[in-house]
């Protein structure tokens, strides 16, 4: 009775969290939402008897005004931006809209864990082109991977879990030898942590190239991972299509409430967070051996721990700090607030010397 080919659809598995454990496993933020948006979720908590609006039009609309005011400057209508239940929804959407059966989803693998998932539940192909020695996206590679079947093409920017970034030029670059028959989605879930000096514009990459769409996230610099909110700018024709094979009313009320009043926030309240966070990844990174260093944009830093993760992930673990593992790959650790990176490092510091030895800042081994 069911499909047959979701048996290669690995099930979700909850991290397991003990109690008063740390938990950096999932690149939330660790304060609240900002004080004028819980206000705002408060007070829409008193009409959750009503339908939200389904058209999520004041939160489109507030979307397109911010860009028009940004430092990027974009003008775009309420046409251009799709919302849903998270960033992940629309990615899932953006897939649906774009791949029949069979069609293939391109991306940087290792990248962010659910773009093979929602391929395979649409019906699609995923095809995933290794990283760079440098955990960076290898873009030579990915073109020579575009065939008569691609429909859709992820750039995840920073790439979650490496944390690197592709340079402006690089991106420029790439999305001028992508054919135009091609959707590519620049996942930008981590660019308010980006401090990089050629940072992607994706302004000007949204003006260049009518087939690209930006995708991004109240989730993480926000604080909003709870509510479910993100949105997509790409070009009507596209947009029209995310939507269309939406979730009816998936954006609901809180979500639309709490997204109006982060964009109200001045941006001093989210400057200030999310300069916090930045501090706090760079002494993650300072603290480990330089061969562990990723520099990373994101919230988050990975060690490329290879065939020692999950031994480092289970000294932590013991430590009382949960982390992401990827097995036979790396670790990944949330940057959040001080207070959590002293404890994070004063766990972190004896689990790689205690599973690297002299290597990773242990003792020498007595021969
Ligand atoms: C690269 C990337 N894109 C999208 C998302 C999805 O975020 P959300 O669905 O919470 O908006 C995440 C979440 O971890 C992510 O890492």
């Amino acid at each position: 009775m069911i499909r047959s080919d979701l048996a290669g659809v690995p099930p979700y598995v909850p991290g397991k969290k003990p109690p008063h454990a740390l938990v950096v496993a999932s690149n939330e933020t660790t304060q609240g939402p900002l004080p004028s948006v819980a206000r705002a979720i408060a007070d829409a908590a008193g009409g959750v008897n009503r339908y939200p609006d389904m058209s999520v039009a004041a939160l489109r609309a507030a979307i397109a005004a911010w860009f028009a005011k940004s430092a990027e400057g974009l003008r775009i209508d309420m046409d251009n931006i799709a919302t849903g239940n998270g960033s992940t929804a629309l990615c899932q959407q953006a897939i649906q809209a774009t791949c029949h059966d069979g069609d293939e989803v391109l991306f940087a693998w290792r990248s962010f864990e659910a773009y093979p998932i929602l391929s395979q539940v649409v019906g699609a192909k995923p095809v995933m082109v290794p990283l760079t020695e440098d955990h960076r996206h290898d873009f030579p590679a990915m073109l020579k991977a575009i065939t008569d079947r691609t429909r859709l093409i992820f750039v995840c920017n920073p790439n979650n879990p490496s944390g690197t970034v592709m340079t402006h030029a690089e991106v420029l670059d790439f999305l001028h030898q992508v054919p135009q028959r091609i959707t590519v989605i620049l996942d930008e879930a981590y660019m308010e942590y980006d401090r990089s000096p050629e940072a992607v514009n994706a302004a000007e990459i949204l003006r260049l190239f009518p087939n690209v769409a930006v995708c991004r996230t109240f989730s993480k610099a926000y604080g909003l991972a709870g509510l479910r909110l993100g949105y997509m700018v790409g070009g009507a024709e596209f947009i029209m299509a995310v939507n269309k094979v939406a979730l009816p009313f998936g954006v609901n009320a809180l979500a639309q409430a709490a997204g109006l009043a982060s964009i109200d926030a001045t941006d001093d309240e989210l400057k200030d967070r999310v300069d916090a966070t930045v501090t706090q990844r760079e002494r993650l990174l300072q603290a480990v051996p330089e061969e562990l260093r990723i520099p990373s944009q994101g919230n988050f830093i990975l060690l490329p721990l290879g065939a020692q993760a999950e031994a480092v992930d289970a000294e932590l673990k013991k430590e009382g700090v949960v982390a992401r593992c990827f097995p036979g790959e790396g670790v990944r650790i949330t940057a959040t607030t001080a207070e959590e990176t002293d404890k994070v490092i004063a766990a972190l510091t004896p689990a790689l010397a205690t599973v690297g030895g002299a290597r990773w800042g242990g003792r020498p081994q007595e021969s």
